[in-house]
């Protein structure tokens, strides 16, 4: 069939019959921007013979990624927030929580920062983009970072994986998805850590993870900035019907600041359930990532503590734990 790029209308014959259905993004080779890749699946006749003046390789087929075998691992992506609002902080101590609570977790980082592996005090020789390209063996690419709870760390190398990515023809929005999904039966939580902004790691999270946790600082937030990132929560739901905004985090939460609350009210107003209590604001919190220690280690009685213990218990559904 022959698919038109929308930015600078260059055509292009692919065989749609070489492409996975869950492939919905493919990249113009005329000017390298991304478009949705709109397939008619249903029994449609067969293409029409490519004309040779605009006739293009059909680029090899990207494969499936194989159903999760347990349909229990649940995906969590700390994700679609500016930078500095605590999502970090939120992946490293929920995902150290969750595993306090028993739970195995696998903690991906995202973030060319590779500040999770930091504040859990490890340093792996490799992980997310050695996973991906097969250098490290998925046993050696995930290490274990405390009892329950993994690692696949990110950091600097992850430049080279957002290219690996850029430089495919399609379905680059899948690689990660294609690399986590064989290794997640073996954990009850996947939390993904993410970089503020949109850059190709994100998409690929926003097409891997079904739930979303978005950290939001009361101390800048506005009711404008948060329909901003609802907007982009719409967009990415029009190719995953799957990804559900599942909990909003308020974050920086101090008592003294009223238009804190006030903002705070009006996002328990219109989404109720789905915002979380908030994570108040503690130095504890910033300190404790100098010494490579979670929140429970460095200071396991405090407000940092205690809210991220209520985060756990919302995200489990267990409101009995740690009690
Ligand atoms: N609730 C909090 N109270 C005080 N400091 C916090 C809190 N949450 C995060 N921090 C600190 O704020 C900074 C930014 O947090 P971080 O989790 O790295 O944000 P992001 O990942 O969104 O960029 C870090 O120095 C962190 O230690
Ligand atoms: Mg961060």
């Amino acid at each position: 069939m022959i698919i038109t790029c929308p930015h600078c209308k260059k055509q292009h014959n692919i065989d749609e019959k070489r492409i996975p259905p869950n492939v919905k993004m493919a990249r113009c080779q005329g000017c390298g921007q991304q478009f949705p890749l709109d397939i008619p699946r249903a029994e449609s006749p067969a293409p029409p013979p490519p004309q040779s003046a605009t006739v293009e390789a059909a680029p090899a087929p990207v494969p499936t990624p194989a159903t999760p075998s347990s349909q229990e691992t649940r995906r969590i992506g700390v994700s679609l927030s500016k930078g500095g609002v605590g999502k970090t902080t939120t992946a490293v101590n929920l995902a150290a929580g969750l595993a306090l609570a028993g739970k195995k977790v696998l903690l991906v980082d995202t973030d060319t920062q590779g500040q999770s592996s930091f504040m859990l005090g490890v340093k792996p020789k490799g992980g997310l983009t050695e996973l991906v390209t097969g250098e490290l063996p998925p046993q050696e690419a995930i290490i274990q970072a405390r009892k329950n709870l993994w690692i696949l760390a990110g950091g600097k190398s992850l430049a080279g994986l957002k290219r690996l990515i850029d430089r495919k023809d399609y379905g680059g929005e899948l690689t990660i998805a294609q690399a986590l999904t064989p290794l997640e039966k073996n954990y009850d939580y996947v939390v993904v850590d993410t970089s503020p902004g949109w850059d190709p790691l994100t998409v690929n999270v926003l097409f891997y993870v079904n739930e979303l946790m978005t950290p939001v600082s009361l101390e800048v937030m506005s009711i404008q900035g948060f329909g901003e990132f609802l907007k982009s929560i719409a967009s990415i739901q029009k190719f995953r019907k799957e990804i559900e905004l599942r909990y909003i985090l308020p974050t920086f939460r101090d008592m003294r600041v009223k238009r804190g609350s006030e903002f705070l009210g009006e996002i328990e107003k219109i989404y109720g359930e789905k915002v979380c209590a908030p994570i108040r604001y503690n130095v504890r919190l910033s300190e404790a990532p100098a010494y490579g220690q979670t929140i429970f280690e460095f200071a396991p009685g405090s407000n940092g503590a205690q809210d991220y213990r209520e985060l756990v218990r919302k995200v489990t559904g267990e409101p009995d734990l740690f009690t």
